[in-house]
């Protein structure tokens, strides 16, 4: 096999083309418009001949007030090149594409490499889809160098040991929508049997069920209050036997006399505001180890996930799904 296709296809096997709709796009950034004025705005990991992201700021450049516009494009194995958008170029009295400017790259657009840092210092927000494989690396550059971000990524995510810590000293948030995301794939994608489709062009699709934005942006939607109206009984809201906390399985259904820890299900970011709640931890690292479960072979040593004293089976426990720890901040 020839060097460039294995290179393609390992890159391809990662599953990481999965384009953004303009409508996606729109609906959220809808929610930032602010922020973007005077702003010099990256697109680090986006196609900009095809990224409805470049497309998105091209067609809103004056609207938005931005400084700059430019996206880096990515090849797997060759010098890439780079598109800028800044001022009217061509004197026709607007800023559109007749005013783009491209650049080639030395580097291949890697948005690790020498040259894209360089441009990522330059910027002050970076706004993307980033590959979903290389998420931690991304935030983590993000954070290294203090830049302000409004990213797509899975809500599973906050499951990852560097990420979850972001989320709970407020340095990193979820944006506006949460949920089912449908996505363009390139021709190559292998059929599946589920969240797969192609169109009636013949246009490959496929969705995914827990795509969120998140963002260091900070927005009005962060800030309302979660408006809570159970109240606790014992009886509701059972403690786990393996970490002193109660089990709340429904953000809606979070009692609103409760004082101390409770277990949320990872979708409660969707409506954490960090005036009314403090996030303590995550399942995943909190659950206590339970002897009785290792000798019956049905849990994984170590902690991962949190139980409940109730009847399951043959078994005295119930294993709950990953939950984030809250307490009520007292009001
Ligand atoms: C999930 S897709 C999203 C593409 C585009 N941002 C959009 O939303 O339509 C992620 C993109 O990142 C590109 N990519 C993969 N590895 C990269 C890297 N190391 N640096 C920059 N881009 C990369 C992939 O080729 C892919 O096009």
């Amino acid at each position: 096999m020839a060097k460039n296709e294995s290179l393609n296809r390992a890159n391809k096997a990662k599953q990481d083309e999965f384009y953004t709709q303009l409508n996606d796009i729109s609906r959220e950034l809808a929610h930032y418009a602010s922020h973007f004025r005077g702003a010099v705005v990256f697109c680090n990991c986006d196609d900009p001949e095809t990224s409805n992201f470049w497309k998105y700021f091209e067609l809103n450049f004056t609207f938005l007030g931005l400084k700059k516009l430019i996206a880096t494009h990515y090849e797997t194995d060759r010098p890439s090149y780079k598109l800028e958008l800044l001022r009217d170029m061509n004197g026709d009295g607007k800023i559109d594409k007749l005013d783009i400017v491209k650049t080639p790259l030395k580097q291949n657009g890697d948005f690790r490499s020498p040259e894209c840092v360089e441009i990522l210092k330059e910027a002050d927000i970076v706004v993307t889809n980033p590959p979903f494989s290389l998420f931690r690396e991304y935030v983590a550059q993000l954070m290294e160098y203090g830049k302000k971000f409004l990213i797509i990524g899975s809500q599973n995510a906050v499951s990852y040991k560097e990420f979850f810590p972001l989320i709970c000293a407020n340095e990193v948030w979820q944006g506006y929508y949460a949920g089912d995301m449908a996505f363009t794939v390139p021709a190559s994608y292998e059929p599946k049997e589920t969240r797969y489709w192609v169109d009636e062009n013949g246009q490959k699709w496929r969705s995914m069920g827990n795509v969120c934005w998140f963002t260091n942006l900070d927005i009005p939607k962060r800030h309302e209050e979660l408006l809570l109206f159970r109240t606790y009984t014992p009886e509701a809201y059972p403690a786990y036997v393996n970490y002193p906390a109660i089990e709340v399985s429904k953000t809606a259904d979070i009692p609103c006399d409760y004082d101390g820890e409770m277990g949320v299900p990872i979708t409660f970011l969707d409506k954490y505001n960090p005036e009314q709640f403090k996030i303590l931890g995550f399942s995943l690292t909190l659950a206590g180890l339970m002897s009785d479960f290792v000798e019956k072979g049905t849990y994984l040593p170590g902690g991962k996930r949190f139980y409940i004293a109730e009847q399951n089976g043959k078994y005295r426990y119930k294993r709950c799904y990953d939950r984030i720890v809250i307490k009520r901040k007292k009001g």
